[in-house]
């Protein structure tokens, strides 16, 4: 199918969904830990909000190891690990400047604050690690750059994961104007894992927990 773009002004200003996120009704029988983190999700298909007049920004994905470490200033045997296990690395620049860069990962889908590593379905892509340089904060990029790299693996991938700690609301808008969909909130469970609290039932929080190994607990 083919994606569709916003036609109407507004689309580029989204808020964050229901205001604090999704609901917990019916939830009384589940005792839930702490937050775990929002999570979202863009499916080939699904509308791409129109942005406002970029900054003249150039993406560009870091053809090989060797880069990598240059960029980052990592030991090459990391930064070959990390191509190895299936990440690239793009970069956004603004007039030559490197002003932010993340990685898309294709094999593997590894989180570190959940203690998290498991393999990801073919055509799925785990995006991460994505920081704007501090002075370039609050002109778009980010949006931006994750649009990019949806364009750039589009062709080979049709759906497209990426989270944030619930505090990063700064995260949360820049994932939403990009044009992803929230999934719903994650949650430690004290019987061990983790919950997805669904936003929105269906396919979604199904294929979003799945992708995790969590347990879809309620939809709002
Ligand atoms: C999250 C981050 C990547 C967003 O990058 P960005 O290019 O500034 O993204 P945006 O321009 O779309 O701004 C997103 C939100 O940041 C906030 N913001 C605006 N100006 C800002 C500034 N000068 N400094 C920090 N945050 C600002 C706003 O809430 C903005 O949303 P809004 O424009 O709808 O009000 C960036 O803040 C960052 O690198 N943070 C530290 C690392 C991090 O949290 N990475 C994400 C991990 S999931």
């Amino acid at each position: 199918m083919a994606d569709r773009d916003s036609e109407s002004p507004g689309d580029g200003d989204p808020t964050m969904p229901g205001g604090a996120g999704p609901s917990r009704r019916g939830l009384d029988a589940v005792a839930l830990g702490p937050s775990a983190g929002m999570w979202y999700t863009w499916w080939a298909g699904d509308r791409l909000p129109r942005l406002a007049p970029p900054p003249r920004l150039e993406v560009l994905r870091l053809p090989d190891a060797a880069h990598v470490a240059e960029f980052t200033d990592w030991h090459l045997k990391d930064a070959q690990a990390y191509v190895r296990a299936g990440n690239a690395f793009y970069v956004a620049y603004l007039g030559g400047i490197a002003v932010a860069y993340g990685s898309s990962a294709a094999k593997r889908i590894a989180i570190g604050e959940l203690d998290l590593v498991r393999p990801l379905p073919p055509r799925n892509r785990y995006l991460w690690g994505f920081v704007t340089e501090s002075p370039w904060r609050g002109h778009g990029i980010y949006p931006r750059l994750l649009r990019a790299i949806v364009a750039a693996e589009r062709r080979d991938a049709e759906r497209f994961w990426i989270g944030h700690e619930s505090a990063n609301l700064t995260s949360g808008r820049g994932i939403l104007k990009a044009g992803f969909t929230p999934v719903g909130e994650l949650f430690f469970l004290p019987t061990g894992g983790l919950g997805l609290v669904a936003i929105a039932p269906g396919a979604r929080a199904e294929a979003g927990a799945a992708i995790l190994g969590a347990r879809v607990l309620a939809s709002g």
